[in-house]
């Protein structure tokens, strides 16, 4: 593109010309970002288009288009499709790499279940596609849902009914059926499609996995229409009578009822056959005529699932064995260090593009400084003791959607002047020490809140989808607004429209204005920054009265928001005052504690309230408080040491403080415990239990709602005594807690 004229120097057509041109821009990019999956131009370029736009605008009030950008919230996700939520949540898979980690698997099982007798398991190749839900009432499609977050997926209805492997309607199906399989492209269909495209000058997929999640989520049903994709069941949701007694039986139900169903599924007896089983279906990986990632195996008996149950998100009767990553050799040009919201500062390679089983990689992470150095965190050497240096070839490979990582460095490829690589140990964004605490294989910044990298980051962190999900406030916007000195901690994000309509002037003080973040230098900065207030050239005192002298510092101004637009982003900031307890604590970016962790948190103390309170009261790492937060399934020392140290009192708690008086948190009910008789009491298991393992107890009554505690207390509802319990059936006597034997919990449980 030629170089812009300067803002100042426009003439009035020209400046017509321009908005009509950047109007056009903006538009193409919202569409290409929102509705095709597949930005065409950087967020930075994005901004500058946006920003020369409210420039113009500023400078010539009258042109300002009834189309306007800046009357539309950047990143503000179209509401493309509508939101479904999932009647049976769609979890994923647990992956492993290993044939080590699958005979655990199996022993994980038997030891769950209680069992010595192997569990036979079916294995079937792992599609690599998108999975979908097709809810059937009375054998009438009625929804088709993306897997979203996999509570809450995008009604995909008009287009599934396109696809020819998706039966519109069944017979003899249940009343209620929900059948769960993976879209996917051939690798024909891909290639013809992606050679059509080239000859009409049209935009080409990456890999045939984009190709079908592009082509699905269309708002055009014509479009997907003439896109190619196929379908395989693999699995149901909600069912109104059950599909078989096992998984092959159910497969077989829904093949029968017209789904394809993938002809490389086995039923195995044991590790041995599901490893053989797997070897073979690598073998054919490269002929099957579409993308496969590795092999599931899933415990056949539906019994058995379903008291093997369910992690957070992950079922404990599946796993996925996936095929080894896919490599390959390009320069490291050099080594950038990100600093993300715990402080942590990472290491990037940024690469010579390459293509790794066919998508480009430019970056890839280092892990930390030791895997750079050549040692694991126990100081053994790992590559042979060899290190990695800017300028060296190295290996680079994915697996699966993570993020790309370097594997191994050919040093017979070595540049003679590259030099060891030395790790910074103060914080390229603040200058505060980084320091490695004993045990962390990680380099932190200690800058804390000082620390604008770690700020921003946590603060994108809070807006993210999963946490506080505000629409039209994404990284992008909370970039730009931090720079401005609006937004520097959460609870800023809810005071913002009040402060704004007071017309808050001190919120930006003019100087801040020049750092602008996409302008390529201050004359840039300058010339937008003038060109805003009306002033023919920038001059600082000047642009100083004239920007206080304005009579509002309203947002919708400043930022070359239309009012409307500032308005829309207030309103999405207000829906979201009120929020579910899960979300406030996995916002809050606390380390180690994601989102499941945050469920289970919220799942266990229930309010906002009970779980400060349990959190402050654990704070010394000793007593009751403690031991039930060890005790929540899924709690883990670590993360249970990190939470607590973050309620410490100290700037950050007091900012969690500030938060908190501008939410009303929702409670979260204990899971799936309607009628339970278990629904919020505290259980305690003693002796040995016969019919079940202690596991599966503990599983059991979480499940239905209960806390499993470790020891018997005032505060305990019941103990389940074996043969053998000792110390706590006579706590238990004692405080007079109900004492049941291993029959009666069955009974309770319904299992009797
Ligand atoms: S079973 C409870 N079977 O893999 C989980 N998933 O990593 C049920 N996938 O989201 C999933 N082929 O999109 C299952 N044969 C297969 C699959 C398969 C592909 C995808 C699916 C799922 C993801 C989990």
């Amino acid at each position: 593109m030629a170089r812009e004229k300067d803002v100042r120097e426009l003439t009035e057509a020209e400046a017509a010309v321009e908005l009509e041109r950047l109007a056009r821009e903006i538009a193409e990019a919202n569409r290409a970002y929102h509705a095709e999956d597949a930005p065409r131009i950087s967020d930075a370029e994005y901004d500058a288009l946006k920003l020369r736009n409210a420039a113009i605008e500023a400078r010539f009030p009258q042109l300002k288009r009834p189309d306007s950008p800046s009357e539309q919230v950047g990143a503000a996700p179209a509401e493309a499709f509508a939101k479904v939520p999932h009647a049976v949540r769609m979890l994923s898979l647990e992956n492993a790499f290993s044939e080590e980690e699958i005979a655990e698997f199996d022993r994980a099982i038997r030891r769950f279940l209680g069992r010595s007798e192997p569990v036979a398991c079916t294995a079937e190749p792992k599609i690599d596609g998108l999975s979908l839900s097709l809810r059937y009432e009375a054998g009438r499609l009625v929804t088709a849902a993306t897997r979203g977050d996999g509570a809450v997926g995008e009604n995909v209805t008009a287009n599934a009914l396109t696809i020819p492997e998706i039966p519109p309607r069944l017979e003899g199906a249940p009343e209620l059926l929900e059948v769960r399989g993976e879209v996917y492209m051939s690798h024909a269909d891909f290639a013809a499609l992606n050679a059509r495209a080239r000859a009409e000058g049209g935009r080409t997929f990456a890999n045939p996995r984009n190709a079908a999640a592009g082509s699905l989520r269309q708002l055009d049903p014509e479009i997907t229409r003439s896109r190619p994709l196929r379908f395989f069941a693999y699995g149901w949701g909600a069912l109104s009578a059950p599909l078989g007694a096992t998984q092959i039986e159910a497969l077989g139900r829904l093949a029968g009822l017209g789904f394809r169903t993938n002809p490389l599924t086995r039923l195995c007896q044991g590790v041995e056959e599901m490893l053989a089983h797997y070897r073979a279906i690598e073998q054919q990986r490269a002929t099957l005529g579409y993308d496969i990632d590795g092999v599931v195996y899933k415990v056949n008996d539906l019994a058995l699932q379903a008291r093997l149950g369910f992690r957070s998100t992950t079922p404990r009767w599946a796993i996925a064995h996936k095929f080894p990553a896919q490599t390959a050799w390009t320069r490291l040009e050099r080594i950038e260090i990100q600093v993300g919201r715990t402080g942590a500062l990472s290491p990037v390679a940024r690469l010579t593009p390459v293509t790794v089983g066919g998508v480009v990689v430019s970056n890839a992470t280092l892990h930390n400084e030791d895997y750079i150095a050549g040692r694991s965190a126990s100081g053994e050497p790992i590559r042979g003791g060899r290190d990695i240096r800017e300028g060296d070839w190295v290996q680079v490979y994915r697996a699966g959607d993570v993020i790309p990582k370097v594997a191994d460095v050919d040093l017979s490829r070595r540049p003679p002047d590259a030099r060891p690589y030395a790790f910074p140990t103060r914080c390229p964004e603040c200058g505060s020490e980084a320091v490695r605490e004993e045990g962390d294989a990680v380099r932190r910044c200690t800058g804390g809140l000082v620390c604008p990298a770690q700020v921003v980051e946590k603060l994108k962190h809070f807006v993210s989808r999963p946490a506080f999900d505000i629409e039209g406030l994404g990284a992008r916007q909370i970039e730009l607004f931090h720079l401005l000195g609006w937004i520097r901690e959460p609870a800023d994000i809810f005071t913002l429209a009040a402060r704004d309509a007071a017309g808050e002037k001190a919120l930006v003080p003019p100087e801040r204005l020049l750092e602008l973040p996409d302008a390529e230098s201050r004359a840039e900065a300058e010339a937008r920054l003038a060109a805003a207030v009306g002033l023919e050239r920038f001059d600082p005192a000047a642009f100083a009265e004239r920007y206080r002298a304005r009579s509002r510092t309203r947002l919708a101004e400043q930022l070359g928001y239309g009012e409307r637009s500032a308005g829309n982003l207030f309103a999405a900031i207000e829906a979201r005052r009120r929020i579910p307890l899960n979300r406030v604590i996995f916002a809050l970016g606390i380390r180690h504690i994601g989102e499941s962790a945050s469920n289970l948190l919220a799942r266990h103390y229930g309010t906002w309230q009970a779980f400060e309170a349990a959190v402050t009261a654990a704070g010394g790492r000793e007593g009751p408080a403690w031991e039930e937060l060890l005790a929540i399934d899924g709690m883990g020392e670590v993360m249970a040491a990190s939470l607590v140290s973050a309620f410490r009192p100290g700037p950050e708690r007091e900012a969690i403080g500030r938060l908190v008086r501008q939410l009303v948190i929702e409670p979260v009910a204990p899971a799936r415990t309607e009628g339970s008789p278990l629904a919020g009491k505290t259980v305690v298991f003693t002796g040995t239990l016969e019919r079940m393992t202690r596991a599966e107890a503990k599983a059991r009554a979480e499940a239905l709602g209960a806390k499993v505690a470790g020891s018997v207390s005032a505060k305990t509802d019941l103990v389940v005594a074996g043969p053998g319990a000792g110390s706590k059936a006579r706590d238990a006597e004692r405080l007079g807690v109900e004492i049941i034997d291993e029959d009666a919990w069955l009974r309770l449980i319904g299992e009797a």
